[in-house]
């Protein structure tokens, strides 16, 4: 059968505090709407309409490549206004309705709500702590008759840990109906969408509810303690994910995903790694405590030491960084090279086993195989306005503290003496170097302290 979903987000999140549209909150580096789209296009329907509102166009534009056909609600007067307003939209006989700040949801817990055939079957969950929920009323055979809010409960049904998550699934011509009767008359002052329960038993309709297995999907994020608290919950699903996939994680609550994370067999991922973005890792990667990764490739065999932040770069097969090493976007590090501590690379390419083993600066560079790349060395690529490229041949040898003036080409099998500053090109197989002679002061006295004077 033909589905389509609704997404609530329109909402302002007055509990979160912030300018920032609630369904636009980070959660594992992605907005929380995110999460919801995810799993609503998990169930392959037909349309996903987002209803948003409060941040105005901020909604859709974090979402420019989205398939979402997006419905404007301002003002916002409720859950009910917010689905009054996207029913005519809907074309299917049957419609899903999400929150989007219910980021954990699962796809299978929908598929089980969209496969009843009530006129309205809603998802309610078990709380240990129901406070904020709107509470389930049930007549003595436990069927649903009606949905109370937290703020307009009595004291007898806030004690209800029988809460609502606020998916429903029902047939949109009933929901339409339903909807018409609807009122605001509550502590709010709002539309609620619940009411429309009541509504449908007045009518006779059939009724039913799916209680979500774990309860920690149907958790919505309402306050900032909510978001910590529900990005903590997403990372140890993340990270049980990878424990299952068969990587080591030396610490489960250390290890933060941020994004979407490829990992091969047999790698092993110390204290406090941060991975963002795309991260693929080979087979048989180590990475070092307290690591950022942030959208890159890190091939098989690769140890990434401690401390490093590697961002926007391609790592080759049994490559090693670090510890304390920086790459930055566009870096390509050759296969089996070595990249020490304190070395900086962007825009780069190194070729195969070269190596820039402690305190060096490579900037727009190509640089060949099997080069040594000596401490201290740095390509000059900015002139205070443009940038230049430094182009290093094959097994060429750059000394100690050389700076290379960009734009320079040295040529394969060429050594640079230590010190130099290389500013026109260096031939390949030569020596080069720019360096004052060394002199010698015979009978030098250094000078000695004054004594204080008082
Ligand atoms: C809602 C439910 C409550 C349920 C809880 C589950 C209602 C009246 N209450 O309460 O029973 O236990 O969710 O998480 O539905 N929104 C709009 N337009 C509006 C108002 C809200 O699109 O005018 C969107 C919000 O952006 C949000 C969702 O609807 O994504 C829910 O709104 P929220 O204000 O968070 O409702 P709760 O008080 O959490
Ligand atoms: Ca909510």
């Amino acid at each position: 059968m033909s589905l389509e979903i609704v997404i609530l987000a329109a909402g302002k999140g007055t509990r979160m505090r912030s300018e920032v549209p609630k369904v636009l909150h980070d959660l594992g580096g992605q907005p929380l709407l995110w999460h919801v789209l995810n799993c609503a296009w998990q169930l392959a329907p037909d349309v996903v309409h987002v209803v948003y509102g409060h941040g105005g166009d901020a909604v859709p534009a974090a979402f420019p490549d989205a398939p979402v056909d997006w419905i404007h609600q301002s003002p916002q007067h409720g859950t009910g206004h917010a689905l009054r307003l996207a029913l005519p939209r809907v074309r299917a006989a049957r419609v899903l309705v999400m929150y989007g700040d219910v980021p954990l949801i699962r796809p299978d817990t929908l598929r089980a709500l969209c496969n009843g055939d009530k006129a309205l079957n809603i998802l309610t969950a078990t709380f240990t702590d129901p406070f904020g929920y709107g509470r389930i009323l049930r007549d003595t055979d436990g069927v649903p008759v009606g949905i109370v809010e937290d703020k307009d409960a009595s004291p007898e049904q806030l004690k209800s840990k029988d809460i609502n998550t606020g998916f429903l699934a029902a047939s949109t011509a009933a929901l339409n109906r339903w909807l018409d009767h609807i009122d605001n008359d509550n502590r709010q002052g709002e539309y609620y969408l619940t009411d429309v329960v009541a509504v449908a038993v007045a009518e006779g309709a059939s009724l039913g509810d799916v209680q979500a297995q774990d309860p920690s999907e149907a958790l919505g994020v309402n306050s900032k303690r909510e978001l910590v608290d529900m990005e903590r919950r997403l990372q140890r699903r993340r990270v049980q994910a990878l424990l299952e996939d068969g990587v080591v994680v030396r610490d489960a609550a250390r290890l933060d995903i941020r994004g979407e994370c490829i990992v091969g067999t047999d790698c092993v991922l110390d204290i406090n790694v941060v991975l963002e973005g795309r991260v693929e890792l080979g087979d048989r990667v180590h990475v070092g405590a307290n690591t950022i990764v942030r959208d890159s490739v890190i091939e098989s065999d690769c140890v990434i030491h401690a401390n490093c932040v590697i961002e926007g770069a391609r790592v080759g097969p049994g490559a090693r960084v670090g510890p304390f090493a920086r790459l930055r976007p566009e870096t390509v590090v050759g296969r089996d090279a070595r990249i020490g501590n304190f070395v900086e690379i962007k825009k780069s390419t190194l070729g195969t086993g070269s190596k820039a083993n402690h305190l060096a600066y490579v900037g727009d560079s190509t640089v060949g195989r099997h080069v040594n790349i000596g401490a201290g060395v740095i390509t000059c690529n900015y002139d205070g306005a443009n940038k230049h490229q430094t182009i290093i041949g094959d097994e060429a040898f750059i000394g100690s503290n050389s700076q290379l003036v960009a734009p320079v080409t040295v040529g394969a099998r060429a050594t640079i003496g230590a010190g130099s500053t290389i500013s026109s090109d260096a031939p390949p197989d030569a020596l080069t170097l720019s360096r004052s002679k060394q002199r010698t002061v015979r009978g030098w006295q250094r000078p000695l302290k004054k004594p204080a004077s008082k």
